[in-house]
């Protein structure tokens, strides 16, 4: 039996299953966009922690920074006596992210906890309860979250979920644009938006309205400009905060810092972590002063945000990514990708759509070239392929039939054709 199965059965052992397995792959260490697994095989990664690590796997000043500030104080809450590195941070963010006049940050555990918290600041800024979301929106599994979160599959039988939780299409153009433009497209959905706030819930009521610049787990399923744009307007007209979720976007995954940069957006609210911390867990909600002052002293916070340790590694994949030109890198990477994705889409037939945004790409998998046959099957296929052949790859989208990069952006020219060479004989092989 060797170590990877070792490892695995005592997963089934020990771990319930409700943990999901994306990947048989194992892992004892990594570097780069290497993961060496526990039978000491190389393997490429096109999956990055989930979008975690852009910056690499280990980079070393981010290592020599936690090693430093685990050396000097791991914990004491932030809530019992504060410190400098949190302030450090926070500075650096709202460096990074203005949203308006002045910014402030508030720092999470994850994605989830900034989604958690977000919600709570725009219901406190607005004295209103309800918010709006979308189809094939993923926002972590935490109970607010995983309400806004739209694929059954993560949520089945853990209701009952929050209330005051409204559902939009998202403005799909793959598979519900009938041939329109993308701006006749994204006026068609404003519209809808229109009559949902005579159909389904007032305009005044809503405390917030939640979106993905660029879906990540929904398959990078990216937002019309116009639509996004239009929100803003929306927004402003009826005093409801708009909250962008950067978790997965963020931090030079879509080529800029900010995925909204790419649409000229600012929102009141944002939500991030992932690649923020290179792994360490650490997220952040960053809104306009006037929107984070409006909670009430204690309502907001936990025992561990702000966490001395995670924000040093914070400071430092910042500092280090500012150095390698992340933005650079992740349209390398994603003009790489988008290239051998639409050639491979040219080959393969069952490659229905390749879309995204730098390099937070993917390609949906259909049979019979119909959007509506998703082909979660082939998918499944060539994941079990990439793993037996070096390269580690995850699926997305609500159907499961689409194959998304989130490799990490440091990764070389060389190795990332090397990766999509896999993927292209993986197809090759399973689609005859
Ligand atoms: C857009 C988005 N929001 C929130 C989350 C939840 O983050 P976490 O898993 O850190 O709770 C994710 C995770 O994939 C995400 O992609």
């Amino acid at each position: 039996m060797t170590n990877s199965q070792k490892i695995l059965d005592r997963r089934r052992q020990f771990v319930p299953n409700g943990i999901g397995i994306f990947n048989p792959s194992t892992a004892a260490s990594a570097t780069g966009c290497i993961i060496t697994d526990a039978d000491e095989k190389e393997m490429i990664d096109f999956a990055g922690g989930i979008g975690v690590v852009n910056a690499g796997h280990c980079p070393p000043p981010v290592v020599q920074a936690i090693a430093e500030q685990a050396s000097k104080m791991i914990h004491c809450s932030f809530n019992v006596a504060s410190y400098e590195v949190y302030m450090e941070l926070a500075e650096k963010l709202v460096a990074l992210f203005p949203h308006g006049e002045r910014t402030k940050v508030m720092l999470t555990n994850s994605g989830a906890e900034s989604v958690e918290n977000a919600i709570k600041i725009a219901r406190q800024a607005t004295g209103r309860q309800a918010v709006i979301c979308y189809d094939s929106a993923f926002h972590g599994r935490s109970m607010m979250a995983m309400t806004l979160t739209s694929k059954v599959g993560y949520k089945t039988g853990c209701g009952p979920f929050a209330p005051e939780v409204y559902r939009l299409a998202f403005p799909d153009k793959y598979r519900y644009g009938n041939g329109m433009s993308e701006d006749e497209f994204a006026d068609f959905h404003l519209q809808e938006l229109d009559n949902f706030f005579n159909t389904n819930v007032a305009a005044t009521q809503v405390a917030a309205i939640i979106i993905e610049p660029v879906q990540g787990e929904g398959g990078s399923n990216l937002v019309p400009a116009k639509y996004l744009q239009g929100l803003r307007k929306v927004c402003n007209q009826f005093g409801i905060m708009l909250i962008l979720d950067e978790v997965q976007s963020g931090f030079g995954r879509t080529g800029k810092w900010a995925a909204y940069d790419h649409f000229g957006v600012t929102p009141d609210i944002s939500t991030w972590a992932k690649s923020m911390g290179s792994g360490m867990p650490i997220g952040c909600v960053i809104g306009k002063a006037e929107v984070m002052d409006s909670c009430q002293p204690s309502t907001i916070g936990g025992t561990y945000p702000g966490n001395p340790v995670c924000c040093a590694a914070a400071i430092a994949t910042i500092k280090y990514m500012e150095e390698i030109d992340i933005n650079a890198l992740g349209e390398k990477v994603g003009t790489i990708t988008r290239d051998r994705f639409n050639k491979m889409k040219e080959k393969f037939s069952a490659i229905g759509d390749v879309r995204g945004l730098g390099a937070m790409m993917a390609f949906e998998l259909v049979k019979n070239n119909d959007p509506f046959q998703p082909d979660a099957d082939t998918c499944k296929k060539l994941i079990a392929h990439c793993a037996a052949n070096g390269l580690i790859v995850i699926n997305a989208g609500v159907n499961g039939n689409v194959i998304r990069i989130l490799s990490p952006l440091v990764i070389s020219e060389e190795l990332l054709h090397k990766g999509l060479d896999i993927i292209e004989n993986g197809l090759k092989q399973i689609l005859g």
